[in-house]
């Protein structure tokens, strides 16, 4: 609690996340980690052929990755940092402490990615006139390109294999039991041939656009990258289902009451089914490209495309289900609180170490009750704003004020029209975790609780949105405050 809240209101701060993240994985398998082998293999056959079709066709493919990856791509990868940096910083920040010389690592694995991608387009002209050699190193320059892509992802999913389940790491405070976590090797297995298959998809959809349609080499085209994607197919069901079945195992540290494991299995079913019906369409597709691809319309590729799509974006669901209620499995909770810190919050109450305040905005103050007192209004006030604070602390992650899993539409499902009493709101949050236990149980004190009630019954009353620190800013809680000046009068001691 010792940054401020940023908050989106409307489509809630998972969405951020969520948005950015999945974009940058779609580019990031299907253009790079899957792409740049295949173009590199392309550029190889057309040489051993002697046949400049495959080469133009390689460079065409490549020249749209290059433009996607090094733009849309990079952007988002920043975008990544930026939007989990503004969400959680916490998890964001244990996370650098653990992985910070992986991290390290990867950032001079990317630069050397990025300066191989310039090279490799900008030098393919230049070095295939001059052909021999050169053509020989400009193959080999693909060849470490296409490594060094696939390793930048091998390391970041050891992050995030870590945050589903950190394994022994939990006891062992190691980088590398970090690293080695129970669903690192699974996931990887399993992201490597689905980068390859959904690059040799999109690669057969670009196919169709740089080849005419009666020319016979775009028959001879979307035949080889069909085999390519086939051969990737079986190894996407079989790491799939090594996946599917090491995911049980973290989910026994997660969640073990019954309701969830009824909800995950139902994730898990549904992904396998869908991993199922995606081999099984990329394979029809394929073959019909492979037997009859004159009569193949545009237009039919886009269902393996689109089904590949839905699967990854299936399978980061299941990865973040399992997750819950955690942000780093069983070490901190989605709202930013550790694990080991609870005793402690719920003996002494969240606010006192909470250092700022989110102020209650006019819309907030909206529908007061009317025959209080001055004195009233103003206790109430106080009690409301601790409340909001209470509210952006704890829940505000993963609960907006009026848009996307808003805890007013929830409140309104629950209790509906009648007031939404402390009586009511309070005992409900102090067991929730119990029947939904993708929640992390209540950090703070029976005391906050109440206050945090009341907050919610005066958004009953003013239906307001909740602004987060980046529009409308905070304040120093006056708690923190003394004990902000009693460290900073510490610091001055120390350096003097
Ligand atoms: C890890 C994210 C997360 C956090 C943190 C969180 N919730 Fe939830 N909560 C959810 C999700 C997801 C649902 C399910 C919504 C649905 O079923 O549509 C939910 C549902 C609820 C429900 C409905 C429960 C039911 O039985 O249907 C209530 C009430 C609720 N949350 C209150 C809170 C309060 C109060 C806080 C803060 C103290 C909080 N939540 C913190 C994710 C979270």
């Amino acid at each position: 609690m010792d940054f401020p809240v940023f908050h989106l209101d409307g489509m809630g701060n998972r969405w951020l996340i969520a948005l950015i993240a999945i974009l940058h994985v779609l580019i990031n398998h299907g253009l790079a980690v899957g792409m740049m082998p295949l173009v590199a293999a392309m550029e190889w056959y057309g040489e051993k052929k002697k046949d400049p079709r495959w080469d133009n066709l390689a460079f065409q493919i490549l020249f749209v990755c290059f433009l996607i990856t090094t733009t849309v791509g990079a952007l988002t990868g920043v975008g990544i940092w930026l939007s989990v940096s503004l969400v959680n910083p916490y998890s964001i920040g244990s996370l650098i402490r653990v992985f910070f010389w992986a991290w390290f690592t990867e950032w001079l694995v990317f630069i050397t990615e990025v300066c191989l991608i310039l090279a490799y387009t900008l030098t393919w002209k230049k070095w295939s006139e001059r052909g021999g050699i050169w053509k020989k190193r400009h193959i080999r320059l693909g060849f470490a390109l296409a490594f060094f892509s696939w390793v930048t992802m091998a390391i970041i999913v050891a992050i995030l294999g870590f945050m589903m389940d950190p394994g022994n790491w939990l006891t062992d405070h190691s980088f590398w039991t970090g690293v080695l976590n129970p669903l690192y090797l699974p996931q990887l297995a399993f992201r490597t041939p689905l980068a390859a298959a959904m690059a040799g998809i999109i690669a057969m959809f670009l196919i169709l656009f740089f080849t005419a349609k009666r020319d016979a080499f775009r028959n001879a085209a979307l035949r080889a990258v069909g085999a390519w994607t086939l051969a990737f197919a079986p190894f996407v069901v079989v790491a799939g289902w090594w996946y599917y079945t090491s995911v049980p195992a973290a989910m026994q540290g997660n969640l073990g009451v019954a309701l969830a494991t009824m909800e995950f299995e139902d994730w898990q079913t549904k992904f396998l089914q869908i991993a199922l019906f995606t081999a099984v369409t990329i394979l029809v597709v394929v073959q019909f490209a492979i037997s009859r691809p004159h009569l193949l319309p545009k237009a039919a590729l886009l269902v393996p495309f689109v089904a590949i799509l839905w699967m990854t974006g299936h399978f980061e669901r299941v990865r973040e289900f399992i997750r819950k209620p955690y942000v780093i499995g069983q070490y901190m909770y989605a709202n930013g609180l550790r694990v080991d810190d609870y005793a402690l919050l719920q003996r002494d109450g969240i606010l006192k170490y909470a250092t700022y305040s989110n102020p209650l905005t006019g819309a907030e103050k909206v529908g007061l009750p009317e025959n209080l007192t001055e004195a009233q209004r103003s206790n109430l006030l106080h009690r409301i704003q601790k409340g909001k604070d209470v509210f952006m602390d704890t829940c505000s992650r993963c609960h907006t004020g009026q848009g996307v899993n808003s805890i007013s539409g929830i409140l309104q499902k629950m209790f509906g029209d009648q007031e939404w009493s402390t009586d009511l709101t309070a005992g409900t949050f102090e067991f929730m975790h119990y029947t939904r236990p993708f929640m992390p149980p209540f950090p703070g004190t029976k005391d906050e609780l109440v206050l945090l009630g009341e907050y919610l019954a005066q958004l009953q009353r003013s239906k307001a949105v909740i602004p987060g620190a980046q529009s409308v800013g905070i304040t120093v809680n006056p708690v923190s405050a003394a004990r902000l000046a009693e460290t900073k009068r510490q610091i001055k001691g120390d350096a003097q």
